[in-house]
Protein backbone atom coordinates (compact mmCIF):
# COMPACT_ATOMS: atom_id res chain seq x y z
CA UNK A 1 0.00 0.00 0.00
CA UNK A 2 1.13 3.65 -0.97
CA UNK A 3 2.78 5.12 2.40
CA UNK A 4 0.95 8.12 1.27
CA UNK A 5 -2.07 6.49 2.04
CA UNK A 6 -1.54 6.57 5.87
CA UNK A 7 -1.83 10.28 6.08
CA UNK A 8 -5.16 9.86 4.13
CA UNK A 9 -6.81 7.54 6.97
CA UNK A 10 -5.53 10.31 10.25
CA UNK A 11 -7.68 12.46 8.26
CA UNK A 12 -10.47 9.61 8.43
CA UNK A 13 -9.98 9.05 11.89
CA UNK A 14 -9.62 12.78 12.60
CA UNK A 15 -13.46 13.44 11.19
CA UNK A 16 -14.99 10.66 12.90
CA UNK A 17 -13.17 12.42 16.34
CA UNK A 18 -14.32 15.88 15.47
CA UNK A 19 -17.72 14.88 14.63
CA UNK A 20 -18.73 13.45 18.23
CA UNK A 21 -16.55 15.71 20.41
CA UNK A 22 -18.76 17.96 21.00
CA UNK A 23 -21.38 14.91 22.59
CA UNK A 24 -18.32 14.16 24.75
CA UNK A 25 -20.34 14.06 28.49
CA UNK A 26 -23.39 14.54 27.32
CA UNK A 27 -24.70 10.87 27.76
CA UNK A 28 -25.80 10.33 24.48
CA UNK A 29 -23.99 7.29 23.16
CA UNK A 30 -25.96 6.61 20.29
CA UNK A 31 -26.01 9.96 19.08
CA UNK A 32 -22.48 10.30 19.18
CA UNK A 33 -21.59 7.16 17.45
CA UNK A 34 -23.82 7.85 15.13
CA UNK A 35 -21.86 11.20 14.39
CA UNK A 36 -18.72 9.86 13.98
CA UNK A 37 -19.97 6.86 12.10
CA UNK A 38 -21.27 9.22 9.41
CA UNK A 39 -18.56 10.99 9.73
CA UNK A 40 -15.91 8.58 9.05
CA UNK A 41 -17.99 7.12 5.76
CA UNK A 42 -18.06 10.56 4.41
CA UNK A 43 -14.24 10.87 5.14
CA UNK A 44 -13.83 7.52 3.25
CA UNK A 45 -15.25 9.20 -0.15
CA UNK A 46 -12.12 11.20 -0.39
CA UNK A 47 -9.49 8.93 0.25
CA UNK A 48 -8.08 7.09 -3.41
CA UNK A 49 -8.61 3.22 -2.46
CA UNK A 50 -11.47 0.63 -3.23
CA UNK A 51 -12.11 -0.39 -0.23
CA UNK A 52 -14.44 -3.06 1.63
CA UNK A 53 -15.23 -2.89 5.66
CA UNK A 54 -15.23 -6.50 6.67
CA UNK A 55 -15.11 -5.22 10.44
CA UNK A 56 -17.75 -3.14 10.57
CA UNK A 57 -20.95 -1.66 12.61
CA UNK A 58 -22.70 -4.75 12.43
CA UNK A 59 -24.12 -6.40 9.45
CA UNK A 60 -26.21 -4.56 6.69
CA UNK A 61 -29.31 -5.28 7.99
CA UNK A 62 -28.83 -3.68 11.63
CA UNK A 63 -26.10 -1.07 10.26
CA UNK A 64 -27.30 1.94 7.77
CA UNK A 65 -23.51 2.95 7.64
CA UNK A 66 -20.01 1.11 7.54
CA UNK A 67 -21.69 -2.16 8.00
CA UNK A 68 -19.63 -5.86 6.88
CA UNK A 69 -19.23 -5.77 3.24
CA UNK A 70 -19.81 -2.25 2.19
CA UNK A 71 -18.11 -0.79 -0.44
CA UNK A 72 -15.98 2.37 0.55
CA UNK A 73 -13.79 4.63 -1.34
CA UNK A 74 -14.45 6.04 -4.58
CA UNK A 75 -14.02 2.46 -6.42
CA UNK A 76 -12.76 3.38 -9.37
CA UNK A 77 -10.91 0.64 -11.16
CA UNK A 78 -7.27 1.91 -10.89
CA UNK A 79 -7.35 1.89 -7.42
CA UNK A 80 -5.89 -0.29 -4.48
CA UNK A 81 -8.56 -2.81 -3.08
CA UNK A 82 -8.44 -3.00 0.71
CA UNK A 83 -9.88 -4.30 3.52
CA UNK A 84 -11.17 -1.69 6.25
CA UNK A 85 -11.73 -2.84 10.18
CA UNK A 86 -13.63 0.17 11.88
CA UNK A 87 -14.89 1.43 15.21
CA UNK A 88 -15.69 4.91 14.11
CA UNK A 89 -16.41 5.50 18.39
CA UNK A 90 -14.27 3.03 20.46
CA UNK A 91 -15.97 3.42 24.05
CA UNK A 92 -19.33 4.82 23.16
CA UNK A 93 -20.06 4.99 26.69
CA UNK A 94 -16.28 6.67 27.71
CA UNK A 95 -17.45 9.38 25.52
CA UNK A 96 -20.95 9.91 26.72
CA UNK A 97 -19.69 9.80 30.27
CA UNK A 98 -16.80 11.95 29.39
CA UNK A 99 -14.61 9.41 30.51
CA UNK A 100 -10.96 8.79 29.75
CA UNK A 101 -10.08 6.99 26.81
CA UNK A 102 -12.87 7.17 23.98
CA UNK A 103 -10.75 6.45 19.99
CA UNK A 104 -11.72 7.04 16.78
CA UNK A 105 -10.32 3.61 14.83
CA UNK A 106 -9.23 2.00 11.93
CA UNK A 107 -6.82 -0.72 10.03
CA UNK A 108 -6.63 -0.67 6.42
CA UNK A 109 -4.70 -4.06 5.03
CA UNK A 110 -4.96 -5.39 0.81
CA UNK A 111 -7.49 -6.67 0.19
CA UNK A 112 -8.36 -10.89 1.83
CA UNK A 113 -5.81 -10.25 4.70
CA UNK A 114 -8.07 -9.14 7.46
CA UNK A 115 -10.47 -11.54 9.38
CA UNK A 116 -13.68 -11.45 8.52
CA UNK A 117 -15.76 -12.19 11.09
CA UNK A 118 -19.19 -11.50 12.45
CA UNK A 119 -20.01 -8.29 14.96
CA UNK A 120 -19.35 -11.12 17.93
CA UNK A 121 -17.31 -11.45 21.09
CA UNK A 122 -13.56 -12.36 21.40
CA UNK A 123 -11.33 -13.78 24.11
CA UNK A 124 -8.36 -11.94 23.46
CA UNK A 125 -4.32 -11.87 25.42
CA UNK A 126 -2.47 -9.00 24.23
CA UNK A 127 0.99 -8.52 24.88
CA UNK A 128 4.28 -6.32 24.24
CA UNK A 129 6.66 -8.00 21.57
CA UNK A 130 8.18 -10.19 24.90
CA UNK A 131 5.33 -11.84 24.72
CA UNK A 132 5.50 -14.39 21.75
CA UNK A 133 6.93 -17.81 22.64
CA UNK A 134 6.05 -17.43 26.42
CA UNK A 135 2.34 -16.49 26.74
CA UNK A 136 -0.66 -17.93 24.91
CA UNK A 137 -4.28 -18.51 25.19
CA UNK A 138 -4.06 -21.98 25.47
CA UNK A 139 -2.28 -21.87 29.03
CA UNK A 140 -4.22 -20.86 32.15
CA UNK A 141 -3.90 -17.11 33.50
CA UNK A 142 -1.91 -17.96 35.90
CA UNK A 143 0.96 -19.71 33.89
CA UNK A 144 0.76 -16.77 31.55
CA UNK A 145 1.46 -14.46 34.36
CA UNK A 146 4.30 -16.36 35.77
CA UNK A 147 5.90 -17.17 32.49
CA UNK A 148 5.74 -13.64 31.51
CA UNK A 149 7.15 -12.34 35.13
CA UNK A 150 9.95 -14.86 34.17
CA UNK A 151 10.57 -13.71 30.57
CA UNK A 152 10.78 -9.94 32.08
CA UNK A 153 12.83 -11.03 34.88
CA UNK A 154 10.76 -9.70 37.27
CA UNK A 155 8.06 -10.88 40.16
CA UNK A 156 4.55 -12.03 39.49
CA UNK A 157 3.48 -9.04 41.85
CA UNK A 158 4.94 -6.35 39.21
CA UNK A 159 2.74 -7.69 36.07
CA UNK A 160 0.38 -5.06 35.54
CA UNK A 161 -3.04 -6.44 33.80
CA UNK A 162 -5.72 -4.98 32.30
CA UNK A 163 -9.22 -6.59 32.49
CA UNK A 164 -12.71 -5.28 31.00
CA UNK A 165 -14.58 -4.89 34.63
CA UNK A 166 -17.61 -7.39 33.80
CA UNK A 167 -19.04 -10.05 35.76
CA UNK A 168 -17.80 -12.95 32.89
CA UNK A 169 -14.42 -11.97 33.82
CA UNK A 170 -14.78 -12.38 38.15
CA UNK A 171 -13.48 -16.22 37.58
CA UNK A 172 -10.42 -14.28 35.66
CA UNK A 173 -9.63 -11.52 38.21
CA UNK A 174 -9.60 -13.86 41.01
CA UNK A 175 -7.10 -15.92 38.99
CA UNK A 176 -4.83 -13.40 37.87
CA UNK A 177 -4.76 -12.06 41.58
CA UNK A 178 -3.81 -15.21 43.26
CA UNK A 179 -1.42 -15.91 41.00
CA UNK A 180 0.20 -12.30 42.84
CA UNK A 181 -0.50 -10.28 39.47
CA UNK A 182 -1.84 -6.39 39.68
CA UNK A 183 -4.99 -6.27 37.97
CA UNK A 184 -6.44 -2.77 36.65
CA UNK A 185 -10.08 -2.79 35.53
CA UNK A 186 -11.36 -0.90 33.19
CA UNK A 187 -14.99 0.52 32.30
CA UNK A 188 -14.92 0.19 28.36
CA UNK A 189 -12.34 0.22 25.71
CA UNK A 190 -10.00 -2.60 25.26
CA UNK A 191 -7.84 -1.57 21.82
CA UNK A 192 -6.06 1.12 23.88
CA UNK A 193 -4.73 -0.74 26.69
CA UNK A 194 -3.93 -3.28 24.39
CA UNK A 195 -1.98 -1.43 22.10
CA UNK A 196 0.01 0.69 25.40
CA UNK A 197 1.17 -3.10 26.29
CA UNK A 198 3.61 -2.38 23.72
CA UNK A 199 4.94 1.07 25.10
CA UNK A 200 6.96 0.49 28.07
CA UNK A 201 6.13 3.38 29.69
CA UNK A 202 2.64 2.66 29.76
CA UNK A 203 3.32 0.03 32.47
CA UNK A 204 0.69 -1.99 31.02
CA UNK A 205 2.30 -5.66 30.23
CA UNK A 206 -1.21 -7.53 29.31
CA UNK A 207 -4.93 -7.04 28.16
CA UNK A 208 -6.72 -10.41 28.96
CA UNK A 209 -10.42 -11.31 28.55
CA UNK A 210 -13.74 -11.12 26.10
CA UNK A 211 -14.67 -7.72 25.23
CA UNK A 212 -15.49 -7.25 20.88
CA UNK A 213 -14.15 -9.00 18.28
CA UNK A 214 -14.07 -6.25 15.80
CA UNK A 215 -12.01 -4.29 18.88
CA UNK A 216 -9.53 -7.66 18.55
CA UNK A 217 -9.36 -7.33 14.85
CA UNK A 218 -8.44 -3.30 15.47
CA UNK A 219 -6.01 -3.84 18.30
CA UNK A 220 -3.86 -7.25 16.51
CA UNK A 221 -3.68 -4.76 13.68
CA UNK A 222 -2.01 -2.11 16.06
CA UNK A 223 0.04 -4.58 17.81
CA UNK A 224 1.09 -6.57 14.38
CA UNK A 225 3.18 -2.81 13.74
CA UNK A 226 4.25 -2.70 16.89
CA UNK A 227 5.25 -6.23 17.01
CA UNK A 228 3.66 -7.36 20.10
CA UNK A 229 1.82 -10.33 20.61
CA UNK A 230 -1.87 -10.92 20.17
CA UNK A 231 -4.04 -14.06 20.40
CA UNK A 232 -7.72 -14.35 19.99
CA UNK A 233 -10.65 -16.92 20.29
CA UNK A 234 -14.12 -15.86 18.80
CA UNK A 235 -16.85 -16.40 21.44
CA UNK A 236 -20.36 -16.48 19.97
CA UNK A 237 -23.76 -15.59 21.82
CA UNK A 238 -25.69 -17.87 19.59
CA UNK A 239 -25.35 -20.55 16.69
CA UNK A 240 -26.80 -17.83 15.09
CA UNK A 241 -23.30 -15.87 15.21
CA UNK A 242 -21.48 -19.20 14.83
CA UNK A 243 -23.18 -19.86 11.64
CA UNK A 244 -22.69 -16.51 10.34
CA UNK A 245 -19.05 -16.84 11.08
CA UNK A 246 -18.95 -20.31 9.15
CA UNK A 247 -20.75 -18.26 6.24
CA UNK A 248 -18.03 -15.47 6.35
CA UNK A 249 -15.17 -18.40 5.67
CA UNK A 250 -13.92 -19.64 8.79
CA UNK A 251 -13.37 -22.90 8.33
CA UNK A 252 -13.39 -23.38 12.25
CA UNK A 253 -14.60 -20.79 13.86
CA UNK A 254 -13.82 -22.11 17.52
CA UNK A 255 -9.98 -21.78 16.71
CA UNK A 256 -7.55 -19.95 18.69
CA UNK A 257 -6.66 -17.27 15.85
CA UNK A 258 -2.56 -15.63 15.92
CA UNK A 259 -1.82 -12.97 14.34
CA UNK A 260 -1.21 -14.69 10.52
CA UNK A 261 -4.93 -15.19 11.10
CA UNK A 262 -6.12 -11.95 12.12
CA UNK A 263 -4.27 -9.62 10.15
CA UNK A 264 -2.24 -11.16 6.99
CA UNK A 265 0.50 -9.14 5.29
CA UNK A 266 0.97 -4.95 5.64
CA UNK A 267 -1.42 -3.52 7.96
CA UNK A 268 -1.90 0.23 8.28
CA UNK A 269 -3.40 1.44 11.82
CA UNK A 270 -5.15 5.27 13.15
CA UNK A 271 -6.96 5.83 16.07
CA UNK A 272 -7.48 9.35 17.20
CA UNK A 273 -8.16 10.53 20.36
CA UNK A 274 -12.00 11.64 21.29
CA UNK A 275 -11.36 12.18 25.05
CA UNK A 276 -8.33 12.66 26.24
CA UNK A 277 -6.27 8.99 28.14
CA UNK A 278 -3.23 7.38 28.32
CA UNK A 279 -2.70 6.61 24.70
CA UNK A 280 -3.52 10.00 23.26
CA UNK A 281 -4.75 13.64 24.24
CA UNK A 282 -8.86 13.69 22.94
CA UNK A 283 -10.31 17.01 20.84
CA UNK A 284 -9.92 19.79 22.83
CA UNK A 285 -11.24 23.23 21.44
CA UNK A 286 -8.97 26.48 22.09
CA UNK A 287 -10.34 29.37 20.66
CA UNK A 288 -11.25 29.12 16.94
CA UNK A 289 -8.99 25.96 16.75
CA UNK A 290 -9.57 22.30 17.00
CA UNK A 291 -6.69 20.41 18.35
CA UNK A 292 -6.27 16.51 17.72
CA UNK A 293 -3.88 13.62 18.32
CA UNK A 294 -3.72 10.47 16.42
CA UNK A 295 -1.61 7.20 16.52
CA UNK A 296 -0.43 6.24 13.34
CA UNK A 297 1.40 3.18 12.27
CA UNK A 298 2.56 0.51 9.16
CA UNK A 299 3.28 -2.85 9.83
CA UNK A 300 6.00 -2.68 6.56
CA UNK A 301 8.03 -0.37 7.93
CA UNK A 302 7.30 -0.46 12.16
CA UNK A 303 7.02 3.03 12.07
CA UNK A 304 4.77 4.88 14.58
CA UNK A 305 3.73 8.52 14.41
CA UNK A 306 1.97 10.52 16.91
CA UNK A 307 -0.04 13.41 14.25
CA UNK A 308 -0.70 16.66 16.37
CA UNK A 309 -3.41 18.77 14.13
CA UNK A 310 -4.74 21.85 14.69
CA UNK A 311 -7.21 23.03 12.37
CA UNK A 312 -9.91 25.78 12.17
CA UNK A 313 -13.18 24.38 13.85
CA UNK A 314 -15.14 26.88 11.11
CA UNK A 315 -13.72 24.48 8.57
CA UNK A 316 -15.05 21.54 10.16
CA UNK A 317 -18.77 23.31 10.76
CA UNK A 318 -20.18 20.45 9.27
CA UNK A 319 -18.59 18.21 11.38
CA UNK A 320 -18.47 20.35 14.55
CA UNK A 321 -21.47 21.80 15.98
CA UNK A 322 -19.96 22.97 19.28
P1 LIG B 1 -18.34 0.29 22.12
O1 LIG B 1 -17.51 1.44 21.78
O2 LIG B 1 -18.90 -0.39 20.93
O3 LIG B 1 -19.35 0.67 23.15
O4 LIG B 1 -17.35 -0.82 22.77
C1 LIG B 1 -16.68 -0.54 23.95
C2 LIG B 1 -16.13 -1.82 24.55
O5 LIG B 1 -15.79 -1.57 25.89
C3 LIG B 1 -14.94 -2.41 23.82
O6 LIG B 1 -13.73 -1.74 24.03
C4 LIG B 1 -14.95 -3.82 24.33
O7 LIG B 1 -14.21 -4.70 23.52
C5 LIG B 1 -16.42 -4.13 24.36
O8 LIG B 1 -17.09 -2.87 24.50
C6 LIG B 1 -16.86 -5.05 25.45
O9 LIG B 1 -18.19 -5.39 25.25
P2 LIG B 1 -19.27 -5.43 26.43
O10 LIG B 1 -19.46 -4.01 26.92
O11 LIG B 1 -20.51 -5.94 25.79
O12 LIG B 1 -18.73 -6.31 27.49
Amino acid sequence: MDRTLVLEFVRVTESAAIACSHLVGRGQKDAADARAVQAMRQAFDRVPVRGTVVIGEGERDEAPMLYIGEKVGPQRDSLPEVDIAVDPLEGTNLCAEGASGALAVLAVAERGALLNAPDTYMEKLACGPIGHGVVSLQRSPTENVRALASAKGCKVSEIAVVVLERDRHRALIDELRSAGARVFLISDGDVAPAVATCMPESSIDMVYGTGGAPEGVLAASALKCMGGFFQGRLRFRNDGERERAIGMGMENPDAYLDMSDLVRGEVIFCATGVTSGPLLKGVRRIGDRLHLQTLSMRSSTGTIRTVDSVVKAARFSDLYAG
